[in-house]
């Protein structure tokens, strides 16, 4: 690991610095090109293919789509990555790679209202079954599962959205491998700044690029990241053939914002433990969950594999139930009103309404999603501001 960039340089960098030789441009350039002429034997090449990796179709590979899989391959610390056009794309590229029909898959409990949601489809259209686990006693119903269920890999979000519910990486890892199935870790809210779980044994880690990664609300995008020996079917198959690429736009903007990832998770987090202090002691606050505050469920896991702080996203109960809920939401004038996360904005939502409405109320108490929760996604506005903006809110 001797001459590995430092973190913040792998942002900026990584793999290696951009190198332009013809036109020394300091940033890359947008490949916006679909399909790539081949060497003909006039000119001198070949019939058919040039070199060996020569571009052919923007759907099978794209040189600024290329840039950005090395970035985050090298940023989440795996040997490949695949972009998708969305995080639900590189989701169902995932799952259709891992279960067959009749195969089962575990989960931890709950999960993003669209994840929750393929699953449901998939196992409506292609009999594949879905087993969800809440984080309580996660290890151990998992270890009992492995022998009465026999599933073919384990999914988690950690932390989860939307409850911010922390699940141990290392430990499930430890167990998917005695059973010999993989783990895959949705990595969207903590990013490689604060969490890489290929480091802890996991197989294959996801995220929404949409979120912390571009950081900006402006490009919608996805991606895997994984060993060659997955990443070769991965693409070949579920990318190429089930069709989700990501366009070579939304590749550079996605570049452009990791460029900041550091410097944006550092706010992202400092300004998300200022407001959950904040509202700990709130008489309005019923709860509050941030793995950043000590005596939160999962404080203790999220310490031993989060780094650099535990990034900008919170959820809270707001006493007086629904009602005071939408009061509340409807009194804010610098935080936005409006589902996604991760973006320079701050951004609230109502789960059980806004991401999550794909669970039904029996769904909802299941999983442990409180019909009068509160998501945040704290943004990088100055945190004086923002709880100023919840203290009238409250009012
Ligand atoms: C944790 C998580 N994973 C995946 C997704 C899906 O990503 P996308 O909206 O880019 O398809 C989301 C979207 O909100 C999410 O919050």
């Amino acid at each position: 690991m001797d001459d590995d960039m430092r973190f913040s340089t792998g942002c900026v960098h990584g793999p290696e610095p951009f190198r332009e030789i013809n036109t020394r441009d300091v940033i890359p350039p947008i490949h916006m090109a679909s399909t790539y002429f081949f060497d003909n034997a006039q000119q001198g090449g070949k019939l058919f293919l040039g070199e060996e990796d020569g571009y052919i179709y923007t759907r099978l590979g794209n040189p600024t789509i290329k840039l950005l899989e090395n970035r985050i391959a090298y940023l989440e610390r795996g040997e490949s990555a695949i972009a998708f056009s969305s995080g639900m794309a590189a989701i169902s590229a995932v799952l259709l790679y891992l279960l067959k029909p009749g195969e089962k898959l575990i989960y931890s409990e709950p999960l993003y209202g669209g994840t929750f949601a393929l699953f449901k489809l998939l196992e409506e259209r292609f009999d594949m079954r879905f087993i969800g686990i809440k984080a309580e006693n996660f290890l151990e119903e998992l270890k009992e599962k492995m022998d009465s269920e026999d599933p073919k890999a384990v999914y988690i979000e950690t932390p989860a959205n939307p409850t911010l519910d922390i699940f141990d990486i290392e430990e499930i890892s430890k167990i998917c491998k005695n059973k010999g199935i993989p783990l895959v870790v949705d990595n969207t809210f903590a990013t490689p700044y604060h969490q890489r779980p290929l480091e802890k044994g996991t197989d294959i880690v996801l995220h929404s690029l949409t979120k912390y990664l571009t950081g900006h609300s402006d490009a919608i995008g996805g991606i895997v990241i994984t060993r060659k020996d997955m990443a070769e079917p991965l693409r070949e198959h579920y990318l190429t053939h089930l069709g989700g690429c990501l366009s070579p736009f939304n590749a550079w903007l996605t570049l452009r914002g990791v460029k900041t990832l550091h410097v944006r998770m550092a706010r992202h987090s400092e300004n998300a433990m200022k407001l959950a202090e904040f509202l700990k002691d709130h008489p309005k606050v019923e709860e509050v969950f941030y793995p950043g505050l000590p005596d939160c469920e999962g404080h203790e896991i999220a310490k031993k594999q989060m780094e650099n702080g535990f990034s900008g996203m919170l959820s809270f109960i707001i006493r007086g139930g629904k009602e005071a809920g939408i009061k509340f939401l409807n009194s804010l004038k610098i935080c936005t009103l409006a589902v996604s996360l991760g973006a320079v904005e701050t951004l609230v939502e109502h789960p059980a309404s806004m991401t999550h409405s794909t669970y039904s109320d029996e769904e909802l108490l299941k999983a442990g999603i409180n019909p009068g929760l509160i998501r945040v996604s704290v943004g990088l506005e100055d945190i004086d501001d923002i709880i100023e903006d919840f203290k009238r809110a409250f009012r």
